[in-house]
C-alpha cells in the first residue's frame, strides 16, 4: 500500500491545499494530511482547529486522513510507514525552500522521497498568510477558502475587534 504524507502548517487550509489533496489522493493508496504542531511559529488557529478545518474540507475522500505531528517529519513518516512526502509548488519562488527541506529530509532518511505537485494555476498566488491578511481587514475570502473556513476566520478576527 502506497502511503503518502502531505505535511504543512495549514493555518488555515486554502483551496490551493485542497487542490493538492485532490490530486495526491489519486496517486496515493492512503494520503495522510499532517498538520505541524509548530510551537515556535505563531499560528492563528490551534493545531486542533486546523485539523478540524481540514477534516471538514475532505469529507468526500475515502483514502485521506488528517493528523497532527510534532518533531521531525521523517520520524513521523517512518512511524506511519510512509515513504513519500507530497509538497505543492506554486511558483519558482517556492523552489529554494522546498529543495532545502526535501534534501534535508533525504539526508535524514534516505528512504523517504519528496514528490512535488504543481498547484493549479488559478491558485498559484494563494497562501494562508495572504488569506489571513484579507480576512483581518474583513475582506471577502470566499474565493480562497471553504465557507466553513471563511466563517472561522471571521469569528477569529471579530474576537480581536471586540
Ligand atoms: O506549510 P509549511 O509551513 O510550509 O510546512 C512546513 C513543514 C511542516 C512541512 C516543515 O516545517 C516540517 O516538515 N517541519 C517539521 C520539522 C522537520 O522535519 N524539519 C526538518 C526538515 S526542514
Amino acid at each position: 500500500m502506497k502511503i503518502c504524507i502531505y505535511p504543512g502548517s495549514f493555518d488555515p487550509i486554502t483551496y490551493g491545499h485542497i487542490d493538492i489533496i485532490d490530486r495526491a489522493s489519486k496517486i496515493a493508496d492512503k494520503l495522510i494530511v499532517a498538520v505541524l504542531n509548530n510551537h515556535d511559529k505563531k499560528s492563528l488557529f490551534t493545531v486542533d482547529e486546523r485539523v478540524e478545518m481540514i477534516k471538514e474540507s475532505i469529507k468526500e475522500y475515502g483514502n485521506v486522513e488528517v493528523e497532527s505531528f510534532d518533531g521531525l517529519l521523517v520520524d513521523y513518516a517512518k512511524s506511519k510507514n510512509a515513504k513519500i512526502v507530497i509538497r505543492g509548488l506554486r511558483a519558482v519562488t517556492d523552489f529554494e525552500y522546498e529543495l532545502q527541506m526535501a534534501q534535508t529530509n533525504r539526508e535524514l532518511e534516505n528512504d523517504i522521497d519528496t514528490v512535488f505537485l504543481l498547484t493549479n494555476l488559478k491558485y498559484s498566488y494563494l497562501s494562508s498568510s495572504i488569506v489571513k491578511q484579507v480576512a483581518s481587514f474583513d475582506g471577502d475570502v470566499s474565493k480562497f477558502v471553504t465557507p466553513q473556513v471563511a466563517d472561522r476566520l471571521k469569528k477569529k478576527y471579530n474576537k480581536y475587534f471586540v
